[in-house]
């Protein structure tokens, strides 16, 4: 049993992605997901990492990631991953790495360009909670080489396109040692969530403080209040990476750090990336639950629309595929989403 008893409802949300995913044709229905934004080199990828326990993601000073990536964790016994554009199995998590890079160049070439286009990967894993989180590319306030000279903006657009959403949630990764006034994590995520609802801060490099000064203010929320509040957690250096620190040694490190440290020892409990999984899992759920009824409304009328195309279609390859998404949903939408107590919809009339 999960802690939330609600651990299928995010299998099923991971589900009817992959089904729309699939679909030929445009759905507007809006999934609940988390997106991390902040700068570059503020430490996201490094926080990601931390979720599946392995190395697997592109790094380097410049902007690596160009490209969303969409990043669905699926807790299961065995260990492996796949890309949704590709049959391929990984069981070796390094070639995830090079896998990333390479479809990244496919669709925005050797230029430093970005693109919205996202790259859709599942890891199944015993390690990680089911979460669907998207790794966004990051705020670069100057352009490098032959970076084009707009990229802040085009940066920033695509990250609006995902943070926009009422049913994504934020989680705002800002290094420990800038002024957090400065931090544009935060700036973006109030410009679209101004009440910090759904915004859940969280702040790296508390290692790297200069001597004497510490994060507790923020860390309790005295600074710039979010309603779900702020998680602090401390990743691996430059120096640790270089010399291949393993990543669950660091994991205890930072166990370490927090239980040791005379200004954290006392929020210990609710700090570092386990706990961050945590909140993460626990607020998901309760985020779709809470969207729960529009979402409910908006399949429903989707599978009217499909219904109608259904009467009037002729291709045989069209019918059955619109026969499988329609059975599929039914099956999902019964099994799951209408086994938490909100109200009946009722699937009467659905041509099968
Ligand atoms: P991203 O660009 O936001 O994805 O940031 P990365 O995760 O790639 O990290 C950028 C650099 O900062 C890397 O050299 C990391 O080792 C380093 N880094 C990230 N988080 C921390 C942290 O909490 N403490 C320390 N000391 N270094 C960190
Ligand atoms: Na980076
Ligand atoms: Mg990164």
């Amino acid at each position: 049993e999960d802690e939330f008893g609600m651990k299928n409802l995010v299998l099923t949300v991971n589900k009817l992605q992959e089904i729309f995913a699939k679909l030929t044709m445009q759905i507007d229905i809006d999934l609940p997901q988390i997106a991390v934004v902040g700068i570059q080199s503020s430490g996201k990828s490094s926080v990601l990492e931390k979720f599946i326990a392995k190395d697997f993601l592109p790094r380097g000073s410049g902007i690596v990631t160009r490209r969303p990536l969409i990043l669905q964790l699926i807790n299961n016994e065995d260990e492996f991953a796949k890309f949704d554009h590709s049959p391929e199995i990984f069981y070796d998590f390094y070639k995830i790495q090079r896998e990333i890079e390479a479809e990244t160049e496919r669709v925005v070439g050797g230029l430093k360009a970005v693109s919205s286009m996202p790259i859709v990967l599942k890891i199944f894993s015993p390690n990680v909670l089911n979460l669907t989180l998207v790794d966004l590319p990051g705020i670069t306030k100057v352009p490098i080489g032959d970076q084009p000279s707009d990229i802040e903006n085009q940066v920033r657009e695509m990250i609006f396109e995902y943070i926009t959403k009422e049913n994504c949630l934020i989680l705002a990764v800002t290094p420990a040692n800038i002024d957090i006034a400065n931090s544009e994590a935060l700036k973006l995520a109030r410009e679209v969530d101004p009440l910090g609802k759904r915004t859940i801060g969280v702040i790296t490099k508390l290692d790297l403080m200069d001597s004497g000064t510490d994060a507790v203010d923020i860390l309790e929320n005295k600074i710039f209040p979010l309603e779900r509040g702020y998680v602090g957690v401390v990743n691996r250096s430059q120096k640790d990476l270089d010399e291949k620190l393993d990543i669950k040694i660091a994991a205890e490190l930072e166990n370490e750090y927090f239980e040791n440290h005379p200004a954290y020892k006392h929020m210990a409990h609710r700090m570092g990336t386990a706990y961050l999984q945590k909140v993460l899992n626990k607020q998901l759920v309760e985020h779709i639950f809470k969207t729960l009824p529009t979402l409910r409304d908006r399949l429903r009328k989707y599978l009217m629309g499909l219904e109608d195309e259904y009467n009037h279609i002729e291709s045989t390859s069209n019918v059955k595929l619109m026969n499988e998404v329609i059975n599929q949903l039914k099956q999902e939408f019964r099994s799951e989403l209408d086994g938490y107590g909100q109200k009946e919809v009722s699937m009467k009339g659905l041509t099968t």
